[in-house]
């Protein structure tokens, strides 16, 4: 169990949930099992965010390039968020879960997108932890999208360039609002960010474990929180820099 006296709690960690089709391949299964048992890690890492007092957690569900796997896994991979959207939504709002998406809502399927904004707009008042739901998400396409809203406004009149600042960038980007992460996990080894929070993570601390996205357990979370804690973060200064402070 984690010890919330002694552990500097992050306000935002974002995940990139990685190992699911190798999770499966060396079970000999589907890959689409390996999904499956991903949704389920998303349920308790979503409890272990809101026990610990984690203010946002962000996952990257489905990015704006995973479009390019073989159709049947894209269908999988939509009717698992489409299933964790309807059976778990009231759940996530009974636990005063807030619900974002970021990512392009553009051509998105029909089947989709009302699903989306159902779980946004029914739990636009909760106020504990906020879950982020990075789908069809990419940050060049999300910092492209910025730029162009931006450009539109000059054009108009409305704005002058020289007034473009990055606070002026951070109030077009999808996470408008929310805090930049404190803390970016990727599980399987993997260490690189794919596309992830590329603007956002700027100052976020990185942290690559071995365990495919499956086996990311209580246990395995409760280890990085405490990683995180040990960490000296300077901003690009030269003091440490104290994080959230914990009741
Ligand atoms: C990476 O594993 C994982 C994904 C592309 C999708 C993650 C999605 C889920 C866990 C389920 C739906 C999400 C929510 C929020 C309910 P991979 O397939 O790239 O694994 P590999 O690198 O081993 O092939």
């Amino acid at each position: 169990m984690i010890n919330r006296q002694l552990v500097r709690i992050p306000e935002h960690v974002a995940i990139i949930m990685d190992g699911n089709g190798r999770w499966a391949q060396q079970r000999g299964l589907p890959r689409a099992m390996g999904h499956r048992k991903g949704v389920e890690a998303v349920r308790d890492v979503v409890r272990v965010a809101g026990e610990v007092g984690i203010s946002y957690l962000t996952l990257f569900a489905f990015s704006s390039e995973n479009w390019s796997r073989p159709e049947a896994e894209v269908t999988d991979l939509m009717g698992l968020l489409k299933a964790f959207i309807r059976r778990d939504l009231a759940d996530l709002h009974s636990q005063n879960v807030r619900i974002r998406v970021i990512g392009s809502r553009d051509n998105l399927r029909s089947d989709i997108l009302p699903l989306l904004i159902e779980a946004e707009e029914t739990t636009r008042h909760n106020t504990g932890l906020t879950l982020v739901i990075a789908f069809n998400y990419g940050a060049r396409d999300e910092i492209v999208r910025a730029t162009k809203k931006l450009a539109e406004k000059v054009a108009r009149g409305e704005i002058a360039a020289a007034d473009i600042d990055s606070q002026a960038i951070e109030n077009q980007l999808d996470t408008n609002g929310i805090p930049d992460p404190d803390l970016v996990i990727r599980t399987s080894g993997e260490e690189r960010l794919s596309n992830f929070l590329l603007w956002q993570a700027a100052y976020a601390e990185l942290l690559f474990v071995p365990e495919f996205w499956p086996d990311f357990s209580r246990d395995i979370f409760h280890a990085a929180l405490e990683t995180y804690a040990r960490r000296d973060r300077r901003f690009g200064g030269v003091a440490p820099v104290a994080t959230a402070a914990v009741s």
